[in-house]
């Protein structure tokens, strides 16, 4: 997507995918995925619970079906007096292609293949990772003996 019409679009350039998993983590992915709601005050008529005001529209929204989210508001307990809005539960306004528990998987798969795509060679590094510290810790008992070694006749 050209950067300038994305702006002059949605307000905001989409980020590069490939390292958001790294940058935001996979959990949060999944739960932005999962936290869209209807909101007619917003430009593209979506709004979001992980990323309150997000310029991205919900671009699964034939996979979940439409949601509105219902707030309660209470007392805040840092500034007494004023009002809070805070997430009670999301009404389910027209079905998706996908029941929830399906649209989850989903979201959980595109979120997985991010985390993936972040680094490829996460599980490679993590494999290495477990002969280097064994290989440093042989390398610790041999260089702890022979300095023992050395030094065992100066007084
Ligand atoms: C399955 C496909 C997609 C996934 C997984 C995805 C995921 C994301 C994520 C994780 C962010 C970052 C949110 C944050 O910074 O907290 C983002 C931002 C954004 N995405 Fe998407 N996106 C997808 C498709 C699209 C499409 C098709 C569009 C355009 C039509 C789009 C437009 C944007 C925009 C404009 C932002 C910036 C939001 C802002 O900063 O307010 N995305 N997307």
């Amino acid at each position: 997507m050209n950067p300038a019409d994305a702006k002059a679009w949605f307000g905001a350039v989409p980020p590069d995918l490939s390292v958001m998993a790294r940058a935001k983590s996979a959990d949060y992915i999944y739960t932005y995925l999962r936290t869209y709601y209807r909101d007619p005050s917003r430009p593209t008529g979506w709004n979001n619970l992980a990323y309150p005001n997000t310029a991205m529209p919900h671009v699964l929204w034939q996979l979940q079906g439409t949601r509105d989210a219902v707030f309660t508001e209470r007392e805040s307990a840092e500034n007494p007096g004023e009002k809070e809005r805070h997430f009670d539960h999301f009404v389910q306004v027209h079905p998706g292609q996908l029941d929830s528990v399906d649209y989850d998987n989903a979201a959980a798969d595109i979120a997985g293949f991010l985390n993936y795509m972040a680094e490829p060679a996460r599980e490679q590094r993590h494999r290495l990772g477990v002969w280097v510290l064994i290989f440093l810790l042989g390398l610790f008992v041999v260089t702890w003996r022979l300095n023992a070694s050395f030094w065992k006749d100066v007084k």
